[in-house]
């Protein structure tokens, strides 16, 4: 089975529809989605997007914020490229229909976050995400030169390896193809071929026990590229959020968002006392990776498994206009957050590293882009600024439907690639064989390769992942592919890649904090 389209996009959040509906503008596009549009790390963003909207706040300011938050690592012209751009994105937005808050005023209501020298955060109450969302798959669904695949699983990319010729990493003659995709309804696997490709797929957050991110993210983006021998970076910066709603029986971890703290919500320890003073002037508002070391270091001497949010001196009236869907979550759990602390613990949250790419999202093989929390602009740094992604997200992914839509039209698909072959493979007789592996993944990354790292806990991993690593690879290779055994074997090639970055990273900087290395003076 086999399809042609203009353009292929492998995801359906913020950057792969940003990017669909720009590229419709020029030719035919196929969006594709492992489960339904709808679902997706954007649908559950809570605080909002950054961007200046108004003085005294200023691109200076924004700059400045950004490249502190990022230790060191931030490729300044990329900062200055994204947030000189971010105003006009955000419109873009409006333009396709979200709605974000204002005050009696008309003015746009901007919210703080830590690491925020403004208020610079617009927002939808405390559900920007799933606004943003609506508004852009509304547009998605009613564009007639976009044809949308839902349960569609993007397997791996197809380049001159699948014409039988040696690719190798590093050299940019690699060419992007299209797809393999999965149609997880049918179990059969089409070949998808597009003149150009974006990979959208988002994050990495279930390669970890605990994480805000829902069951999609599954670094299937970066695993793809790696396999294609493209360029990953960054790996080792893998954001922890402060604040998770501490609820043991649910997965994901439901978010708290860092918006409460800025609206004056303050971190308590278990006998109620503040504690962000002894590590950062800034307290409950500073960076996350300090707020995440901080409260991980909090429970470990305590032994505890939480601490506690403290949002009682706000008002039911504040709390019910800004953070009606926490109020409304925390209620259903027994928790009023008028009257009670909120348990919270850390939770992974977002991938800094990713795909590498230039300013227009253009990966190292060639036709095949990366935007949002899949690719490595450089924006981020060691430590992402909070409400920077979903603006990162709607930057670049419209500037590489530019380029793609300039640079791309004219290119011509190799004739014979060949179909997805699964001749000698066999139905799983036992799924415990990769649910197992994939819970060990989650305890091994979360005990040894999370907020906290040494060498000797990053060689334990090695070991381990490197084990699961070879028994995905066997189960690979004798049955017949589905979405579980792809999600497997795509998590370990994540985990492996932030175990490899993270070893070779001999220092402590932003989110990466070895203990065996002391840490280097930020910039703050
Ligand atoms: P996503 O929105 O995650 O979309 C990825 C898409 O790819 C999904 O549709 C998925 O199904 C699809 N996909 C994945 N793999 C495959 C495959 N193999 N085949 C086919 N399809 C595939 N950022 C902010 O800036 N502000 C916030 O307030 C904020 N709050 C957040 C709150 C939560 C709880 C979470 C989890 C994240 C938050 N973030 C926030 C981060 C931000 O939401 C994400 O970084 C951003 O939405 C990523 O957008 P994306 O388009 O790159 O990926
Ligand atoms: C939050 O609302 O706290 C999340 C914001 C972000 O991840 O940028």
């Amino acid at each position: 089975m086999e399809e042609r389209y203009d353009f292929l996009v492998i995801g359906s959040g913020a950057a792969g529809i940003t990017f669909a509906l720009e590229a419709a503008n020029h030719g035919k596009v196929c969006i594709i989605s492992k489960t339904n549009l709808e679902e997706c790390n954007t649908k559950y963003a809570q605080g909002g997007i950054a961007a200046v909207t108004y003085s005294p706040d200023d691109f200076e300011k924004h700059v400045k914020d950004t490249l502190i938050c990022g230790d060191g690592l931030c490729n300044e012209e990329i900062v200055r490229l994204a947030i000189s751009e971010a105003p006009a994105a955000i419109q873009r937005l409006i333009d396709l229909g979200t709605n974000f808050d204002k005050d009696q005023n008309g003015k746009y209501d901007l919210a703080r976050e830590g690491g925020h020298s403004e208020n610079r955060i617009l927002h939808h109450k405390d559900v920007t995400g799933a606004e943003i969302e609506r508004a852009l798959i509304a547009r998605v669904r009613k564009n007639p030169n976009i044809t949308i695949l839902e349960n569609h699983f993007a397997i791996d990319i197809i380049t001159q390896h699948h014409l039988g010729m040696l690719v190798k990493r590093y050299y940019n003659n690699i060419e992007c193809y299209g797809a393999y995709v999965l149609d997880t309804a049918t179990g059969k696997v089409k070949t998808i071929l597009a003149k150009a490709t974006l990979m959208a797929t988002g994050g990495t957050g279930n390669v970890y026990h605990t994480t805000t991110n829902p069951v999609v993210a599954t670094g299937d983006g970066v695993a793809m590229v790696s396999r294609a021998k493209g360029i990953i970076e960054d790996m080792e910066f893998v954001q922890f959020h402060p604040t998770a709603l501490y609820s043991p029986s649910e997965r994901p971890e439901f978010l708290i968002t860092e918006a409460l703290r800025g609206f004056g919500a303050i971190l308590k320890d278990q006998n109620g006392n503040e504690f962000m003073q002894k590590y950062d002037p800034r307290g409950s508002l500073a960076p996350r990776d300090i707020v995440a070391r901080a409260i991980d270091s909090e429970m470990k001497i305590a032994g505890i498994d939480y601490v506690y949010l403290d949002a009682r001196h706000i008002s039911y009236e504040q709390l019910i206009i800004h953070f009606p869907n926490i109020y409304k979550k925390c209620m259903s759990i027994g928790i009023d957050m008028t009257k009670d602390y909120i348990p919270v613990a850390p939770a992974a949250h977002f991938s800094c590293g990713g795909i590498k790419v230039d300013k227009n999202g253009l990966s190292w093989i060639k036709n095949l882009y990366a935007a949002g929390e899949v690719a490595c602009t450089g924006l981020h740094g060691a430590n992402r600024l909070a409400s920077n992604s979903l603006m990162e997200a709607v930057v670049f992914s419209h500037r590489a439907a530019i380029h793609a839509t300039e640079n791309c039209l004219s290119n011509s698909i190799p004739e014979n690639i060949p179909a997805w072959n699964d001749e000698g493979t066999t139905s799983p007789e036992e799924m415990v064989l990769i649910t197992q592996s994939m819970r060990e993944l989650q305890q091994i990354m979360t005990n040894y390769v999370a907020i906290v790292r040494s060498d000797l806990r990053l060689q334990r991993a090695e070991k381990r992942v490197n084990l699961i690593m070879e028994e995905t690879q066997a189960l690979y290779k004798k049955l017949k592919v589905s979405r579980i055994l792809c999600e497997l074997r795509n998590l370990t090639e994540v985990s492996y890649l932030i175990i490899k970055s993270a070893s070779q990273r001999k220092t402590s900087v932003g989110l990466h904090y070895n203990v065996d290395y002391p840490k280097k003076k930020s910039l703050s």
